[in-house]
């Protein structure tokens, strides 16, 4: 079942063809992966459905539903969230306070945020439990800027999670974090995925954890859609190892 479609997608940025019509689409209960050089377009086309850039012309329809004007709230409560390609956790916040946050800005409970120390205790025992699925427990009451680079990724992750979205954008999920902290990230974010809680797409440069991790592949390049195939089709796609890698299947 389709969740997410955009249809003759475009964004431009002067001369840049940032996306160019883009057909788009997302399966229920996938984890997909989205690659390409640097410049291709994978941020801004998670900005367009995410709702920070507003389109040039297209459509984005999720659950069928016509999302391509919505505000950035309502995009989240309709069940789309996203993480930065930057971390974006307060550090001076507890690692537990940084996902009471994110529960309550999804609850609209703002003007809560000055009490967080007396949290009501329904939203902690949430939070608690987003850390458990997420092997934090053990720093819940640690500052954020303590933990270590993974942790930090992982803790990002857990906030974009506590929104409770039906559909998870995560852009470079691993990026800046050593191999060995790479596999905890992907094999929460797989369990997350395979649990049946969320769809996720991943933004990823790391080609051994794209093609370890993900159902189905979509190549971008210069703005459109390259290749998009499951990993084994995408691993044998010539064009896309020419592009992508600089070098044919064969080699
Ligand atoms: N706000 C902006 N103003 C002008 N140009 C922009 C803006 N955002 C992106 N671009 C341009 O649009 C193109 C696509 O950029 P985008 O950030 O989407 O690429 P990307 O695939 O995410 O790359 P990377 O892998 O480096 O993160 C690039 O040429 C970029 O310079
Ligand atoms: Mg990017």
């Amino acid at each position: 079942m389709v969740l997410l479609e955009t249809k003759s997608l475009t964004k431009y940025f002067g001369d840049t063809h940032a996306i160019d019509h883009v057909d788009f689409s997302v399966a229920q209960g996938e984890l997909l992966a989205l690659i390409g050089s640097n410049g291709a377009g994978k941020t801004t086309l998670v900005n367009l459905i995410s709702g920070l850039l507003r389109a040039d012309s297209g459509t984005i329809l999720f659950q069928g539903t016509d999302v391509t004007v919505m505000s950035v709230h309502d995009r989240i409560r309709a069940g789309i969230a996203r993480s930065f390609q930057l971390v974006t956790v307060f550090d001076q916040l507890g690692t537990l306070d940084n996902v009471v946050l994110a529960i309550f800005s999804r609850e609209g409970k703002t003007r809560r945020l000055l009490s967080l120390a007396s949290s009501d205790h329904p939203v902690r025992e949430e939070a608690f439990e987003v850390l458990r699925e997420f092997g934090l427990e053990s720093k819940a009451s640690q500052p954020a800027g303590g933990l270590s680079q993974g942790e930090r990724k992982l803790l990002d992750v857990a906030v974009a999670y506590a929104l409770r979205p039906k559909l998870l954008f995560l852009d470079e999920p691993t990026s800046g974090v050593s191999t060995r902290e790479k596999a905890p990230i992907m094999d929460v974010i797989t369990s997350i995925v395979r649990s049946g809680k969320i769809t996720a797409v991943i933004i990823e440069h790391d080609m051994d954890v794209v093609f370890r991790y993900s159902d189905r592949i979509v190549v971008m390049h210069e703005g459109t859609i390259l290749a998009d195939g499951r990993p084994d089709e995408i691993r044998r796609n010539e064009q896309v190892t020419i592009t992508l890698l600089g070098t044919s299947p064969s080699q």
